[in-house]
């Protein structure tokens, strides 16, 4: 069949979404040879066997039907079992969704919990879904800056200023994509406590939290500020399970239950056998201990880049404890980050993203990924090195 050429009418709001920025760059580079890409936001790993051989099982006993709309009881008992385990934290089953991927729980968050003329309040930079998600809620996004000097955490006394009888929401993303950063606990109490006295929601996505280094812990929000939060988590990262489309969101009761009634209509359910795996991963000690080795190798990875760029002129970095991403300072070069990454590709054919793709406040940075393998990462911070010292 083909399709007549037709101008089709297409409602306003999908006019809204902005595709990503860096995607010319990745189109650009995907036609050149011999490009190395630390453009990556996805762990470079394969799932770990025994969750894959759990899927399988689950396909061969039948696992092929819809589940409730919430997700698998059993499922949701062993994310909430694992919170209790990991943070000592007492989720009772009922406050817990499946969804598919934090992209899911966040849209669902927003979608949710937002209205027209409603404000949230956004880091800058911050990851891309969330102002994309609030223009389909028609919410305002209010964006608060993150700067190298709070070493990329909220400035408590920043966000007081931009909270109006308007805001409902704020994000937190710790830890951070793009910038690695952590939060410290000090922060996290006073954010939580501004959501409290103000009233606010704090949407706390936390898909990297297995993936902190050195002395840096993770402070889940969901801690500080329970009837507050909505905490939005993944298998994504944790797993090496960005194709499986498994996650889920813990909120309070009433607001997954509505959550339901969005996600009944828009997923139905995530695949049922994807979430029998989400068993075997979360209970199986064989899971947990790959997860180890990921993020070791992650740190090994971190300290290369880390080791690089104080040997090369014009690029800094504060040492990033989280995630797997370094965002550096290209102040010195006297390039715009968007010029830079455009300069590193033609001079170095190495792609690296613009920290203004995550906001205004990310201009003079750029995201430099490590999740891939060692040799490549050297090779292109070898590249990298060679092309400033020419400059
Ligand atoms: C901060 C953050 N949130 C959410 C997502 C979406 O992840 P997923 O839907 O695969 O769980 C990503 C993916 O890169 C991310 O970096």
């Amino acid at each position: 069949m083909r399709y007549k050429t037709h101008k089709y009418f297409i409602a306003g709001r999908i006019n809204l979404i902005q595709r990503s920025k860096i995607r010319e760059l990745f189109e650009r580079a995907r036609k050149m040879e011999n490009v190395i890409s630390l453009g990556i936001g996805e762990p470079d790993f394969d799932t770990p066997e025994n969750i894959k051989e759990a899927a399988k099982r689950a396909l061969d006993e039948g696992w092929t039907h819809y589940t409730p709309n919430a997700g698998i009881s059993e499922f949701r008992e062993a994310i909430a079992e694992y919170y209790r385990h990991t943070y000592g934290m007492d989720v009772p089953m009922e406050n817990v969704i499946v969804t598919a991927g934090a992209y899911e729980a966040t849209y669902l968050s927003f979608e949710t919990l937002l209205e027209n003329g409603d404000e949230v309040i956004i880091p800058d930079p911050a990851f891309v879904c969330y102002v994309e998600d609030a223009k389909m809620a028609e919410a305002k996004s209010v964006r608060l800056p993150l700067r190298e000097d709070n070493h990329f955490q909220p400035d408590p006394d920043e966000l007081l200023d931009l909270i109006t009888k308007r805001t409902r929401m704020i994000v937190i993303n710790y830890p951070n994509n793009p910038t690695g950063a952590t939060l410290d606990e000090e922060i996290a109490k006073a954010v939580a406590d501004i959501a409290q006295d103000y009233n606010i929601y704090i949407l706390s996505d936390e898909p990297y939290e297995h993936f902190i280094y050195g002395d840096a812990k993770h402070y889940p929000m969901l801690k500080y500020a329970p009837d507050n939060t909505i905490l939005a988590n993944s298998f994504s990262k944790t797993f090496a399970m960005t194709g499986w489309r498994l996650g889920f969101t813990i909120a309070p009761e009433q607001i997954i239950k509505d959550m339901i009634k969005l996600h009944a209509y828009v997923i139905g359910n995530v695949a049922s056998f994807v979430q029998i795996a989400g068993i075997e991963a979360l209970r199986s000690e064989e899971s947990w201990k790959a997860v180890r080795r990921m993020r070791e190798t992650y740190n090994e990875r971190r300290k290369i880049v880390l080791d690089y760029i104080q040997k090369m002129p014009y690029i800094s970095a504060l040492e990033p404890k989280g995630a797997f991403y370094v965002f550096a300072n290209i102040k010195e070069t006297g390039m715009k980050s968007e010029e830079f990454a455009e300069w590193l590709l033609n001079k170095a054919g190495v792609v690296v993203i613009p920290g203004t793709a995550f906001g205004k406040h990310g201009e003079g940075y750029i995201r430099i990924s490590y999740a891939t393998t060692k040799e490549k990462l050297i090779e292109a911070l070898e590249r990298i090195k060679k092309a400033l010292e020419e400059l």
